[in-house]
């Protein structure tokens, strides 16, 4: 795992942020013992104040892992309140639904499981809260989907924006294989700072970790009679 911060502050928050308590902090530190990629503690206590102020009533999130954010999340929702949640990848689901048992969250927790370029084009929301932590070169284009999602007034947080850092570093000092990735953050990070809808902030903890807030209805381009008639 990547991170924007070095070792001994990470050491540092994670000394001074206790781990979560319940079963919920058992996943966490089976999660950490194993190396399965689920958000770091000090991301983990962001999502909490978050989705404290946010108070959502209907989650997404794009990458289930092993339910632990999905679990976190269902702390923060009211009694009707839902996590809706999409992975690819049958091995983690396994295991994820057997946390989401340990956790006694069959009722409030709903597995999506396919890619999720295919599923958020099948979705009708809103979702007040969407959390993005899947395949970081995916992101821009899951970005009309997350935004169609959500309400005004909503909240897009997106975890490991900043690939461990180097995404400050030129194009050609990162290595080769990693170009790509790099150039599509870059443009991800470049729209969601610049678009008109949302008022967005780049937080550098973790991986990094983006909060966009919905500030108004996005319009859908409309056409003029000029480019409708040369379209014809
Ligand atoms: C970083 S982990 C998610 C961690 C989880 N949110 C947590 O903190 O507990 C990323 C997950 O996204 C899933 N994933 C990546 N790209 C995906 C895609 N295009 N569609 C669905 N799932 C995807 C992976 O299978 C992996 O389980």
């Amino acid at each position: 795992m990547n991170y924007v911060t070095d070792d001994t502050m990470n050491a540092y928050l994670r000394s001074v942020q206790p781990m979560y308590d319940g079963v919920l902090g058992e996943i966490q530190k089976e999660a950490i013992a194993a190396e399965v990629p689920i958000v770091p503690p000090e991301v983990a206590r962001l999502l909490s104040v978050l989705l404290t102020m946010q108070k959502p009533k209907n989650i997404l999130e794009i990458g289930t892992a092993v339910a632990f954010s999905a679990g976190l999340m269902c702390r923060y929702l009211p009694e009707e309140g839902t996590v809706t949640t999409i992975d690819r990848y049958e091995v983690m689901l396994k295991d994820a639904r057997v946390n989401i048992k340990r956790m006694g969250l069959e009722d409030k927790i709903k597995i999506l499981e396919g890619d999720a370029a295919d599923i958020l084009q099948t979705l009708e929301g809103p979702y007040d809260v969407i959390f993005m932590d899947a395949a970081k070169g995916q992101y821009q284009a899951f970005l009309p989907h997350c935004l169609r999602l959500l309400p005004v007034g909503g909240l897009l947080i997106v975890d490991d924006v900043l690939q461990g850092g180097t995404i400050a570093q030129t194009r050609f000092s990162v290595p080769r294989r990693q170009r790509t990735i790099h150039k599509r953050l870059r443009n991800f990070l470049w729209e969601i700072t610049h678009h008109d809808a949302l008022e967005t902030s780049i937080i550098p903890i973790g991986d990094g970790v983006a909060l966009c807030y919905k500030k108004k209805e996005i319009i859908p381009e409309t056409k003029t009679e000029g480019e409708t008639k040369n379209a014809e």
